[in-house]
């Protein structure tokens, strides 16, 4: 039997997504086109765009359908950084969380490489949370130069939830626009776009239920983007090409349940997370949470994220122990040229390279039940020995400084 647990890497379709959007792909029409049809088309896309931003809260035309995360992500950054420079030369400067996704990460560098944009790097304290403060320094080291600033509603890794009506209030105050990537937040944790004044805010569906491959960039009424395609002037003319209308269905089936079953599933899948963190250190073989945890607590990190850190072991090892043992997990770590990297989430938080080395990711979700967490805490003890046997570290006391 297998035990999936990487839903924060994709999470199976919910049933009633997956039909509406099923019965959708059998319905032919172009929502651009004027006869019979294609108004059909048009009127699914509306009504799912605004029952997905009545879960937002936002207004339906501030919701931009994207192929997902990395688009809406690049959308913001790119597009409003050629807006902002547009309007005045000087700023060239972008204010990003160093716990961003690599859809953030990789096109900030990409804009610093291309289009002369500079980087700040906002850090974060031990538990991967930048403070509201930290932005307001940044911004007022330069004002004039800032374009925009990017914080992630919640971590992809280690689960952390981050203060973003707080930043949001102080990037505001000071007349810089916000992005934040919330794909991980979405469906997971109380979000609402009116409270959280952001400019900017990147979703998914496939992290919530819905299929792979949609997701929107919700832009404020008066936030300018320069577009990255061109073509058919679809979304507001930010976003040409033709819409995926039982893709954005299935996306907005999705939104609705996940709004429907958030508190009772972030208590259940909490509960889940706890007793698997709680079982995994209280079985003596040094294993410490990755960022902050705090047992109950639905708000401060996603009820599904669990993140072990283990001594003494590579991540890779372990993961493939585990999927040999029938579990799924991921390390969060990226590899460059097959060598596993350790997490820069983990070393912005201030773990050393050895500490971020035995970092397993174990991401719970609708489909999650005790069996899962019983398979883990059963298979860790035999995995963590033959992957210390095998980093030649089996005869050291495992010891991992507080995460
Ligand atoms: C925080 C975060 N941002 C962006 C993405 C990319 O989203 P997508 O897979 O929809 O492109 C992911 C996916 O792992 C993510 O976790």
């Amino acid at each position: 039997m297998r035990h999936y647990l990487d839903h924060a890497a994709t999470t199976p379709m919910h049933p009633a997504a997956l039909d509406a959007m099923t019965r959708q792909l059998t319905v032919v029409g172009n929502a651009s086109s004027l006869h019979t049809s294609g108004r059909a088309a048009r009127r699914v896309v509306e009504e799912s765009r605004e029952s997905i931003a009545a879960a937002l809260g936002c207004r339906p035309s501030e919701v931009v359908f994207t192929s997902g995360g990395t688009e809406s992500d690049n959308l913001a950054l790119r597009g409003t950084y050629a807006s902002r420079r547009d309007a005045d030369p000087r700023r060239t400067r972008l204010l990003v969380s160093e716990v961003e996704h690599h859809a953030v990460l990789d096109c900030a560098e990409f804009l610093v490489q291309h289009e002369g944009a500079e980087i700040t790097w906002l850090a974060c304290d031990a538990d991967g949370r930048v403070a509201p403060e930290t932005v307001r320094a940044a911004i007022l080291a330069d004002p004039g130069s800032a374009a925009l600033v990017s914080v992630m509603w919640a971590n992809n890794e280690v689960g952390t939830v981050q203060d973003i009506p707080g930043i949001a209030a102080m990037a505001h105050e000071l007349g810089i626009p916000l992005h934040t990537d919330a794909v991980q937040a979405f469906g997971h944790v109380p979000m609402d776009l009116a409270a959280a004044d952001v400019e900017l805010a990147a979703v998914t569906a496939h992290k919530l239920g819905g299929p792979v491959g949609v997701g929107a960039l919700v832009v404020k009424r008066d936030h300018t983007l320069v577009p990255l395609s061109h073509g058919g002037g679809q979304e507001r003319q930010v976003r040409s090409g033709t819409l995926d209308v039982a893709g954005i269905r299935g996306f907005a089936v999705a939104v609705e349940q996940a709004m429907l079953d958030r508190e009772t599933e972030s208590i259940r899948l909490a509960a889940l997370r706890d007793r698997l963190v709680g079982g995994a250190m209280a079985l003596g073989l040094g294993i410490v949470p990755g960022g902050e945890w705090v047992a109950g607590d639905v708000t401060g990190r996603l009820p599904g994220s669990a993140h072990l850190l283990v001594p003494g072991c590579e991540g890779d090892s372990l993961l493939y122990l585990l999927d040999a043992a029938g579990i799924e997990c991921s390390t969060g770590s990226a590899c460059q040229a097959g060598v596993p990297q350790p997490s820069h989430v983990l070393l912005a938080m201030g773990l050393t390279q050895e500490q971020a080395r035995g970092a397993l990711r174990l991401s719970l979700g609708r489909t999650s039940t005790e069996d899962d967490v019983q398979a883990v805490l059963s298979a860790l003890p035999a995995a963590v020995e033959r992957a210390r046997r095998a980093a030649g570290t089996s005869d050291t006391a495992p010891t991992v400084g507080a995460a």
